[in-house]
Formats: C-alpha cells, structure tokens, sequence
C-alpha cells in the first residue's frame, strides 16, 4: 500500500502516511473499528530532548526590524526578548487584550526619575531603542513641581546647561553626575572638587571666584597675564589674581580701590590713567629695586 519509490525517502513518506492516517481513521471510524488501519513508523527521537526557548536570533527570523531596532540602539535592553515579552503570540483582536500581554517598564524599572513621572514611554518611545527620545522631552516639566528653584536658576541665568533636559544629567532619581562625565578639566591634574565653586551647575556661566583660587587656573586661558605677572619684579607679582580680579569672572579694579590717589592732585588732573606711566598693571616697570 505504501509507496517506496520517493528519493528523499523519510519526509514524503512520514507526509504520506499523516494523509492516509487521516483517511484510514474516518474510515476506520465509520466501520466501528478501534485500531488504526495504516502503519507509520514511531521517531521517538524526534521526542529525546527538550524544546529550547527560541534566541533572540530565531525570533528575529520573523521580526527581522526589532531585531535591527535593538541590535543598533537596544543599549542595555539587548538581552534575550523573552526576559520582557514572558507573554507573547497571544494578541487577540477578539480579547483585545493587547496592553495586557505587552511588557510594563515597572515590571522591571522602580520610578527611576522619581515618583510623579510614571509616563515612561512619553520620553521612551520605543522599548527596543531605549535611550532614543521622543521629542517632547519638556515633560521635563514635572521636575519643576518639586524643584522649582532650580528651574528658577536655569531660566534666569541661561546657558547651555539650561537647554538641556534634566534626565540627562540625572538619569535616575538623586543620582549627581560628575562634571567630568562630560567635560575635560581646564589643564590636566585640575581636582573635581575645584569646578562647582567657579562654576555653580545650573548657572555654569555665572562663574563666581573664590578668595583662595590659585593664578594656575587663569593661565591655562590668560597664558599671557600670567607669564607676565610672573616674571615682573614689581609688587604686584605677590599678588593672586583674585586679589584683584575678586569675585566674579571678567571683573576689572580701579587702581585707587586699593591705592587711592598716591601722587599730586597736578599729576592724576594732568594723567587721569595710571597706566600712562605705570603702563602694565602685569609687569610694571619699577624704578627702585629694594
Ligand atoms: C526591554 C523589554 C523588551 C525587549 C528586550 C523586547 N521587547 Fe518587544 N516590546 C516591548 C514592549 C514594552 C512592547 C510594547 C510596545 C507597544 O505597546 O507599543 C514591545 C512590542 C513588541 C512587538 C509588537 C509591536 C511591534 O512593534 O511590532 C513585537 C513584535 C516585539 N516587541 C518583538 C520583540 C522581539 C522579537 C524582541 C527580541 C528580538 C523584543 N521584542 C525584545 C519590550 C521589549
Ligand atoms: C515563525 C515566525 C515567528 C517567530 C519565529 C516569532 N514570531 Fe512573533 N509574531 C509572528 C507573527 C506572524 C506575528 C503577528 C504579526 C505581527 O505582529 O507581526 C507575531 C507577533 C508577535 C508579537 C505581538 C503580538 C503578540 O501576540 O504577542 C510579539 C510580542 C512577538 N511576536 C514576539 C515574538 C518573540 C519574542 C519571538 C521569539 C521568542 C517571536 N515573536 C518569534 C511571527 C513569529
Ligand atoms: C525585563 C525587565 C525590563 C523591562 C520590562 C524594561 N526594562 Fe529597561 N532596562 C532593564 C535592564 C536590566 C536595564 C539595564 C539596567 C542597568 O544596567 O542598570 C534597562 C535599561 C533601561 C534604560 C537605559 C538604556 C541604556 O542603554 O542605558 C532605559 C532608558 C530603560 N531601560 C527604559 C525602559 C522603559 C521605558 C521600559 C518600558 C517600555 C523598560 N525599560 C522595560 C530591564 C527592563
Ligand atoms: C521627561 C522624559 C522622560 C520620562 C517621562 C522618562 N524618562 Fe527615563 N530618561 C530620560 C532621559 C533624558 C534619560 C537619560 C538618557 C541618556 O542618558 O541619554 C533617561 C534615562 C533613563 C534610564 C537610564 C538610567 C541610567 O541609569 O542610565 C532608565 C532606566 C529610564 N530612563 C527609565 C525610565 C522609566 C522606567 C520611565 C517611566 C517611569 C522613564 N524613564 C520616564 C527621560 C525620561
Ligand atoms: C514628587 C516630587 C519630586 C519630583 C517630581 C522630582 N523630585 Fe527630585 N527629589 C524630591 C525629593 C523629596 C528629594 C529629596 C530631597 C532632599 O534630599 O533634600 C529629591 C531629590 C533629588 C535630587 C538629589 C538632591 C540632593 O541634594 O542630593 C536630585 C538631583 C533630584 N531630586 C532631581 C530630580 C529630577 C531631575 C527630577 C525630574 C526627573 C525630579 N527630581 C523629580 C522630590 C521630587
Ligand atoms: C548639566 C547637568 C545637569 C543638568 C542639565 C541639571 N542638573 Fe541638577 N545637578 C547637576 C549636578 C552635577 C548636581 C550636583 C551639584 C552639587 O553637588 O552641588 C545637581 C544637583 C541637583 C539638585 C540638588 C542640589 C540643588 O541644587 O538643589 C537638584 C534638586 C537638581 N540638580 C535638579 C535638577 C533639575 C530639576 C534639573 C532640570 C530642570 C536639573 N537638575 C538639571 C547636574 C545637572
Ligand atoms: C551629562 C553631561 C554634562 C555634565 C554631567 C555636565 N555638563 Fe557642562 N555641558 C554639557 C553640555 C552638553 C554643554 C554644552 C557644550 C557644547 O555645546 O559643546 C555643557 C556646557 C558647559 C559649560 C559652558 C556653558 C555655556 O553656556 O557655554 C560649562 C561652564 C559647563 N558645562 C560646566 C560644567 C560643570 C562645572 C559641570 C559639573 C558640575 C558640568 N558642566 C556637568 C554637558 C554636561
Ligand atoms: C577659577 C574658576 C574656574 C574653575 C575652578 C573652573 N573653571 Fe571652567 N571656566 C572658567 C572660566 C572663566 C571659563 C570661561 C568662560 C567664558 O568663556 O566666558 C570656563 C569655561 C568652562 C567651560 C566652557 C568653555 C570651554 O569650552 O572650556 C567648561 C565646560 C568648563 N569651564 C568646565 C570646567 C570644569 C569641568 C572644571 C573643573 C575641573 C572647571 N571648569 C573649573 C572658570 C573656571
Ligand atoms: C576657560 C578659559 C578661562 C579661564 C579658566 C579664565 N578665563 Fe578669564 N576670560 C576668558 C575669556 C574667553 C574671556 C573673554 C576674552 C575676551 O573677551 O577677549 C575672559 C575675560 C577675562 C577678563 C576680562 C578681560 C577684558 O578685557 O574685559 C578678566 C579680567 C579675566 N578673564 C580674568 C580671569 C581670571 C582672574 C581667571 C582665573 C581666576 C580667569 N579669567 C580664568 C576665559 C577664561
Ligand atoms: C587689589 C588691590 C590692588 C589693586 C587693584 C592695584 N594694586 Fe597696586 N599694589 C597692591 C599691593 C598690595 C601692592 C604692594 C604694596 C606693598 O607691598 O607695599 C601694590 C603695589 C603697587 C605699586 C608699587 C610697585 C612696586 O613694585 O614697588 C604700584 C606702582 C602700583 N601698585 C600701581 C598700581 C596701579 C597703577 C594699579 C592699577 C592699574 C594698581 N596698582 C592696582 C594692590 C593693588
Ligand atoms: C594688582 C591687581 C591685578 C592683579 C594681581 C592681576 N590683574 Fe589682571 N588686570 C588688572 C587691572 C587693573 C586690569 C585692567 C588693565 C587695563 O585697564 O588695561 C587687568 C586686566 C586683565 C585682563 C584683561 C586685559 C589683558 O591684559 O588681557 C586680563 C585677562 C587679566 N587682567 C588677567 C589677570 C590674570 C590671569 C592675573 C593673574 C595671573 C591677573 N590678571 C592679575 C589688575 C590685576
Ligand atoms: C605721571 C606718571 C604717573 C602717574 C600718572 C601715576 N604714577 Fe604712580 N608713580 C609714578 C612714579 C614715577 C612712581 C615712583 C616709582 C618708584 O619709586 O618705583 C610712582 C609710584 C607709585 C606707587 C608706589 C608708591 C610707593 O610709595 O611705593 C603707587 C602705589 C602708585 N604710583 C600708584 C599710582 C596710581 C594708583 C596712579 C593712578 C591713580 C598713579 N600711580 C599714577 C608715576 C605715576
């Protein structure tokens, strides 16, 4: 009954006997008849080892774009797909059941921006690129219900900290980035600790100095002022320059703050500009060596 003549003899012939099994069960159906009227031959081997849950690559075969997806920009989410999607092949228009059987952020991820901002996938557009933004990254908005005065700080000192949204300098809740994940220090061996003083973090263009700032951190932009200073053999030299350059960044003394008027009222009416003889504030000339 059977046909032998096939060359890939064991698929045809399996194929063959699944439709006459078919077969041979209504009929034997029919007649009353128990047992089963075609003979195919047992594989148990198909049977001697457990199914393995598909790879990532296995599950790609059909969806070929998330896998692209997360394979380029999947960050840390590149890991086995069944780790977020336990469910899956179970959608039902009927059941509608969509958002049940889809993976949920919180499964996994505790409110890492803190506890108002639950909406993750307003910013997280896609859960296979991760770190890639939807634009509104203004929901940043729901800092400013609790930290409004740091909203205030950027706002009214504006720099390019201030376009900035703030997740991407606190990624999760409380966490304080160090400058130096971005940022390159102004001369190599400059300390951490040195930068927030100069340069508060919400107003890094308000540079404030401190009374106790060495000159080496001015040299590294002012090579000119400093190697000038440095090399003077006027008084000046003993000086910092935040001695005269206190406070704030780009802020220029009078002479007569520290000296007031020294000479004759004749010289300062007739030379108002000290430089017109002292000539630089840097390296004056000096007259008599003590
Ligand atoms: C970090 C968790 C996560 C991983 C890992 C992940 N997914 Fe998803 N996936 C989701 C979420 C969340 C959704 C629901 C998105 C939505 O509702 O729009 C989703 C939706 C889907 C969808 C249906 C929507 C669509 O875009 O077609 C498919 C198909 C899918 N994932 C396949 C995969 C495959 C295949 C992998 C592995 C190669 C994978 N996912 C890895 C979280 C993940
Ligand atoms: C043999 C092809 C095939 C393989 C392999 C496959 N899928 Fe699918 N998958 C489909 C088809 C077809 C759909 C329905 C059409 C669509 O949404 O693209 C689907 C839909 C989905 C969906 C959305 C609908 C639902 O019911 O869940 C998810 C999620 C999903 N697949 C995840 C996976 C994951 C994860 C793997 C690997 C573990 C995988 N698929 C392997 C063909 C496949
Ligand atoms: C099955 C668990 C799981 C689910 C579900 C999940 N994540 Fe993740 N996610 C992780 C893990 C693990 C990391 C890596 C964390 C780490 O290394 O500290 C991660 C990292 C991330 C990152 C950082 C990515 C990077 O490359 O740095 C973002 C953003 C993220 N998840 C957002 C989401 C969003 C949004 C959702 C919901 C759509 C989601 N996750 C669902 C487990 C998950
Ligand atoms: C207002 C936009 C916004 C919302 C809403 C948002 N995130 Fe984020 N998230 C960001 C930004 C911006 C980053 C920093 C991305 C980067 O480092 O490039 C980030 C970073 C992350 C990271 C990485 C943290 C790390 O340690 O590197 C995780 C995880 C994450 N988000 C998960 C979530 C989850 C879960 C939700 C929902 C509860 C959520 N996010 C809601 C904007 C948002
Ligand atoms: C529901 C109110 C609330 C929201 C919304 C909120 N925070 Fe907070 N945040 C707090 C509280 C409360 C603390 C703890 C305050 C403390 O320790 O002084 C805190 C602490 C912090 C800290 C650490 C402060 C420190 O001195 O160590 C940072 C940084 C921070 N939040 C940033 C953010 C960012 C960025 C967002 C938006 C993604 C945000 N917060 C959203 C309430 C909130
Ligand atoms: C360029 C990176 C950066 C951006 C953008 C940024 N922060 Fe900060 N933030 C920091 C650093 C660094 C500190 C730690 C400063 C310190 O140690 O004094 C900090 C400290 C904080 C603190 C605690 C100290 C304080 O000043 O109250 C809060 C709260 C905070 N940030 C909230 C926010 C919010 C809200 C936004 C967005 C509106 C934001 N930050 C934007 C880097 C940033
Ligand atoms: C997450 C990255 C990040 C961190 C952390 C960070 N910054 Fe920035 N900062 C930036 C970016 C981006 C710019 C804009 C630079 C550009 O466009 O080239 C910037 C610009 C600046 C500027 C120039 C501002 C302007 O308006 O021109 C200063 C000053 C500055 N940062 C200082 C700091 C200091 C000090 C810290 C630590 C307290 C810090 N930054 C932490 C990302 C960061
Ligand atoms: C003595 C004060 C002072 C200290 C300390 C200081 N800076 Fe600055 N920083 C400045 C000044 C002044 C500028 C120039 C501002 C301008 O161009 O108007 C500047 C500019 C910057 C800029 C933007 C311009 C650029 O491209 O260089 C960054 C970024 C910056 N500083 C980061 C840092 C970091 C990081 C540290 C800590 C290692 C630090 N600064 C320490 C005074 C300081
Ligand atoms: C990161 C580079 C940088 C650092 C560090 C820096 N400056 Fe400047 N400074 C500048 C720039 C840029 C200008 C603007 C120059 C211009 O307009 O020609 C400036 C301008 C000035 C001016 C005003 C010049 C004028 O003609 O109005 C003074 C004064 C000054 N700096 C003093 C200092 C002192 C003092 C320090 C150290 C405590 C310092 N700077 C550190 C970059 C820097
Ligand atoms: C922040 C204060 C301060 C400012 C501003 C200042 N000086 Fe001086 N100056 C000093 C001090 C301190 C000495 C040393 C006095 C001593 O040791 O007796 C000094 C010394 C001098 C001397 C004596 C030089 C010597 O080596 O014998 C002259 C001349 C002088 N200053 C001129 C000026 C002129 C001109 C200006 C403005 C362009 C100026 N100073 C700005 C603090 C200042
Ligand atoms: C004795 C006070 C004094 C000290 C110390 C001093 N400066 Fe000045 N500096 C001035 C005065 C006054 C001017 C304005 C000169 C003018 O009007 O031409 C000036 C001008 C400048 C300028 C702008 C003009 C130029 O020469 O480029 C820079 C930049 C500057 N100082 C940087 C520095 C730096 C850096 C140091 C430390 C190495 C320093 N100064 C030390 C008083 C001082
Ligand atoms: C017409 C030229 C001239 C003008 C203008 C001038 N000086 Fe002098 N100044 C001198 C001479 C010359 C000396 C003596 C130098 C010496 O002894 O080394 C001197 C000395 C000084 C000394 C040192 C005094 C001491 O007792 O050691 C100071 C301080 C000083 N001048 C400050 C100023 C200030 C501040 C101004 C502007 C308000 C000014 N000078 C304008 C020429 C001038």
């Amino acid at each position: 009954m059977q046909k032998t003549r096939c060359i890939n003899g064991k698929k045809i012939l399996v194929g063959m006997a699944i439709v006459l099994a078919f077969a041979g069960v209504s009929h034997a159906a029919q007649q009353g008849n128990k047992s089963a009227t075609v003979t195919i031959p047992p594989t148990p081997e198909l049977y001697s080892s457990e199914p393995q849950p598909l790879t990532a690559v296995q599950c790609a075969q059909c969806h070929p774009g998330l896998f692209k997806n997360l394979k380029n920009e999947g960050g840390r989410h590149r890991f086995a797909c069944q780790n977020c999607h336990n469910v899956f092949h179970a959608y039902s228009p009927r059941k509608a059941n969509w958002d049940q059987i889809m993976p949920t952020c919180s499964s996994c991820h505790t409110a890492p921006h803190g506890a108002k901002i639950t909406n993750c996938t307003a910013c997280h557009a896609n859960p296979h690129a991760p770190k890639s933004m939807a634009s509104n990254t203004q929901l940043t908005a729901a800092c400013y219900d609790c930290h409004g005065t740091v909203r205030d700080e950027l706002v009214k000192y504006p720099s390019r900290h201030s376009k900035l949204p703030c997740m991407t300098c606190h990624t999760s809740h409380g966490y304080k980035p160090s400058c130096f994940n971005c940022h390159q220090p102004h001369f190599k061996g400059q300390a951490l600790s040195t930068c927030l003083p100069c340069h508060p973090v919400h107003q890094p263009q308000n540079i404030r100095f401190s009374a106790k700032e060495p000159s080496n951190t001015c040299s590294s932009c002012h090579a000119k002022a400093y190697t000038n200073l440095a090399k003077s053999t006027s008084k000046h030299n003993a000086l910092a320059c935040v001695t005269c350059h206190k406070d704030k960044h780009r802020f220029i003394p009078q002479c007569t703050d520290c000296h007031g008027k020294p000479h004759t009222e004749t010289i300062h009416d007739k030379y108002p500009k000290c430089l017109s003889c002292h000539i630089d504030v840097h390296d004056m000339p000096v007259m008599s060596k003590k």
